[in-house]
């Protein structure tokens, strides 16, 4: 059966306060309410990982970042690795989030590198693909996401590729409110699937946790998570309430 994910990405939010007060908030309502086989992922800004491990370890979370640096170590000002990551206790990277790809230049040839990185130390990659909604309107949405998964994750072996997980985030979903259709939704995944199939094989493609990821809340994620290929969310908005990011995880 394919791993079931429900993940919080913060985004740049919380100060350390506040971080505290979100992570105590999601270990009390998971102490009320736990889904069972459902792994549960947040990712807070990296500099409160050591709070974040500590409180997932005591309640049956996992922790990961936003982004690592596609170098292995050394004069990169600024930058974090994923050997640093990795030797935090932290499980788990986002790359290939439509904001870096915009603010930050990041290209599927970058991605690529950071996804090497990731699997080198033992760091899942979430890899996020999606359209924009230029894109989608000219119905361009199938070509897009083949290209973005064909350039980031065709590089690697079988074996590696089993590590990664994929997000599908509709880029003209995210932070509007605007959500994904379950029909748009479940339509994408399963063409990703095909797409994976093709490369890695039935098995690598049916095993891949595809999560959806795009104003997914507490009162749209049962909808989205009844769809057969869609295994879970990547939640922004919705995942700094521990209320709500609690409930979506008990959508399934
Ligand atoms: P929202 O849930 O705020 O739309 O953000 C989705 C997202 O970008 C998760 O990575």
């Amino acid at each position: 059966m394919r791993r079931k994910i429900v993940a919080g990405n913060w985004k740049m939010n919380k100060t350390f306060d506040e971080a505290e007060d979100l992570l105590f908030g999601i270990s009390d309502e998971l102490a009320n309410n736990s889904p069972e086989e459902v792994s549960i992922v947040v990712f807070p800004p990296a500099l409160y990982l050591e709070l974040a491990n500590d409180v997932a370890n005591e309640n049956n979370f996992f922790t990961g970042v936003q982004n690592i640096s596609e170098h292995e170590s050394g004069a990169y000002t600024g930058e974090i690795s994923a050997a640093m990551i990795s030797s935090t206790g932290a499980s788990f990277a986002i790359l290939g989030h439509s904001e870096r790809r915009m603010y930050f230049g990041e290209t599927d040839a970058i991605i690529a590198r950071k996804i090497d990185q990731a699997i080198k130390h033992n760091i899942t990659p979430v890899y996020c693909c999606g359209e924009v909604l230029e894109e989608r309107e000219s119905e361009k949405h199938f070509e897009v996401v083949e290209k973005q998964i064909g350039q980031a994750l065709f590089h690697l072996t079988k074996e590696d590729f089993s590590k990664v997980v994929i997000a599908y985030e509709p880029v003209w979903a995210i932070g509007t409110g605007r959500t994904a259709t379950p029909q748009q939704a479940q339509e994408m995944h399963a063409f990703i699937r095909k797409v994976l199939a093709a490369k890695f094989g039935e098995t690598a493609a049916n095993e891949t946790p595809v999560l959806y990821g795009g104003s997914c809340n507490a009162a749209n994620a049962r909808e989205l998570f009844a769809n057969e290929d869609v295994d879970g969310g990547l939640i922004g908005g919705a995942s700094l309430k521990a209320s709500d990011f609690v409930k979506i995880a008990n959508s399934f």
